[in-house]
């Protein structure tokens, strides 16, 4: 794969990506699967001791140092923008594929914690527009992609995810809107909507460490879907020629009909 991410021409060709939520989950395996693909790819997010441990392990795989990092909060303007002047200080960028989110609580709305809806819509939403506004004209400039991994939460609201459906409806609200305005502009949106995906933190942070309330998420489900089948939609509509553009993919597991209808063994 060819990569003129430090050249003046054929920008296009360059294939850089930057991963926010790289430390964990579908981030970490969008890392993986992107540097086993051919792409360098910059891992972002707060813990460094995570990211810098995933770069050696790909760079140790691949035999080169296809994977760095940065380190930062993108809900903080100036960690942001620090992370984002060391990105394009070392080359053009190609790919946003904006992963950082979470979920807090899972209250109803009538008892709801304001601080954890104030949590999620300045992660899932602010942060994830403080990010793509700061790289979209460097995406302009390689004909690259805006990619969100928004959810299925954001396509139908369910009893006690109010705050965290709320958020991802407008994660992909920004995601189809940001497409209406660029369109006939050199850059692809995508939105990629995964349903029940089973990953180490996301659901433990979701209910405060409570490891039992997590493994409930997922008991009884057959083959939640796993990270890397999320790391593997993301490399796929990557590798579209730049002038596809997959707007949207919905992502379930086979057990899983809506996130009110799955099937579990017991
Ligand atoms: N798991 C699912 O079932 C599922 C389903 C649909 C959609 N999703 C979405 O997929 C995305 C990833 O989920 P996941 O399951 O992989 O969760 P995860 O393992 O908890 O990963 C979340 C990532 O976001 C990073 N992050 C959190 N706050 C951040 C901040 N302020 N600045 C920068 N990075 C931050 C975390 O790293 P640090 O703590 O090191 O910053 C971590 O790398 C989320 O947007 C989630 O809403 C998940």
């Amino acid at each position: 794969m060819e990569n003129n991410c430090n050249t003046e021409s054929n920008v296009k060709n360059c294939h850089r990506a930057v991963v926010t939520g790289a430390s964990s989950g579908i981030g970490a395996a969008t890392v993986r699967t992107l540097a086993a693909d051919g792409w360098q790819v910059v891992a972002l997010a707060r813990r460094e001791e995570k990211l810098r441990a995933l770069a050696d392990e790909v760079n140790a795989e691949q035999g080169s140092d296809v994977v760095t990092y940065a380190v930062a909060d993108i809900t903080d303007e100036a960690s942001t923008q620090a992370a984002v002047d060391q990105v394009l200080a070392a080359g053009e960028v190609k790919a946003l594929v904006n992963c950082a989110g979470a979920a807090f609580g899972k209250d109803p709305v009538a008892t709801a914690n304001l601080d954890d809806w104030r949590g999620m819509y300045e992660l899932n939403v602010i942060g994830t527009l403080r990010i793509t506004q700061k790289l979209l004209p460097a995406l302009k400039r390689t004909e690259g992609t805006v990619l969100v991994i928004s959810s299925t939460a954001g396509i139908e609201p369910y009893e006690g995810g109010a705050g965290y459906c709320a958020s991802k409806f407008a994660e992909r609200v920004m995601a189809r809107v940001l497409r209406l305005e660029q369109v006939g502009e050199p850059v692809r949106i995508v939105d990629i909507s995964p349903g029940m995906v089973q990953t180490e933190e996301f659901s433990l942070k979701r209910f405060g460490g409570d490891a039992d309330r997590a493994a409930s998420v997922y008991a009884g489900v057959p083959n939640p879907l796993k990270a890397e089948d999320i790391a593997e939609c993301v490399r796929w509509a990557l590798a579209q020629p730049d002038t596809v553009d997959i707007d949207s993919i919905v992502v379930r597991p086979r057990a899983e009909g809506s996130y009110t209808k799955v099937f579990r063994t017991a």
